[in-house]
């Protein structure tokens, strides 16, 4: 397999980021790491509006040139997405206030208006096109879920969640915010979410379906790249501070890899056929997301760097 990590990732505005998956000097655990005020900066740089995006040959491509059955299977991603960036944005202020630094905090207010921004162009996207019956976020939400795999729900509900939860009563409880970032910036946004877009962008891409998709899409995973660019930064900070963060951040890891693991696969996946799902095998597309881990994880200080 030609290395999917170094095509669309080359892009300039991926590449300012300074996310440690997008470069190859990650390898050896070497990145220059954007710190929170010029990643708040490069935020004002990089916006971008839902309301700028044309979804008109989206919904041609849907409904003529999409057969029911891939419609169907295209609906993991989509429902995991829209429903991923709901959850996301209501867990991340707690995460905000529970931040050590007010730079630090400031950013995350940044982070808090991409995932809005996120929600609002699937809810588009979903409204334009015509994807559901139903007529209203809410309901929009609620029908597409039936889409998600169980391990979806243990992901953000319980891991995700109870860490939440646990920092909106103790915000000063600094080790679990460690964990909160490992799960949301590392493992849901960098290794799932990221991993997600590649593979459906390149999947649009190869077939020329859903321009307006690809196009939002695209600026989505700027933005993520951006995100998790923070919490590399973070978790780095922290490690090098206290063994004790370090722990936790290997912890929640272990923890989470199964659930995490499983989202990557789609309920209608079978496991005996092995099927290619939108072009490539569920062994490249894990590949690909175990790769931009381990590279965080160098840069941070945590997997051992090749030579
Ligand atoms: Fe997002
Ligand atoms: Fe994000």
């Amino acid at each position: 397999m030609t290395d999917p990590v170094m095509q669309r990732t080359e892009r300039e505005d991926f590449q300012a980021t300074s996310d440690p998956a997008l470069q190859e000097s990650a390898d050896r655990g070497e990145v220059n790491l954007l710190g929170y005020e010029e990643l708040y900066n490069l935020w004002e740089r990089q916006q971008w509006s839902t309301q700028d995006l044309d979804f008109t040959q989206d919904k041609v491509d849907w409904h003529e040139r999409i057969s029911p059955e891939e419609r169907y299977q295209r609906m993991y991603g989509l429902s995991s997405f829209f429903i991923g960036e709901q959850k996301v944005a209501e867990e991340l202020g707690p995460m905000m206030r529970a931040a050590p630094t007010e730079e630090m905090r400031i950013f995350l207010c940044t982070q808090i208006a991409d995932e809005a921004r996120h929600v609002r162009f699937f809810n588009r996207f979903y409204d334009e096109v015509g994807v559901l019956e139903s007529d209203n976020l809410q309901d929009r939400l609620a029908e597409t879920s039936a889409h998600l795999n169980p391990q979806f729900n243990v992901l953000f509900d319980e891991h995700l969640a109870s860490r939440v939860d646990r920092l909106a009563r103790k915000p000063e409880d600094l080790e679990t915010l460690v964990e909160a970032v490992t799960l949301y910036h590392m493992i849901i946004e960098g290794m799932l979410a990221l991993t997600g877009q590649h593979f459906i962008t390149e999947y649009n891409e190869q077939q020329g379906t859903l321009p307006g998709f690809v196009d939002g899409f695209t600026k989505i995973a700027r933005d993520e790249h951006r995100h998790v660019a923070f919490g590399a930064r973070f978790l780095r900070d922290m490690a090098q501070a206290d063994t004790r963060y370090r722990d936790a951040i290997q912890r929640t890891l272990v923890e989470s890899g199964p659930a995490a693991d499983g989202v990557l696969t789609p309920p209608w996946y079978d496991e005996d056929e092995e099927p290619e799902v939108f072009g490539y095998t569920m062994e490249e597309t894990k590949a690909f997301a175990m790769k931009c881990l381990e590279r965080r994880l160098k840069v941070i200080g945590l997997a051992p760097a090749a030579a």
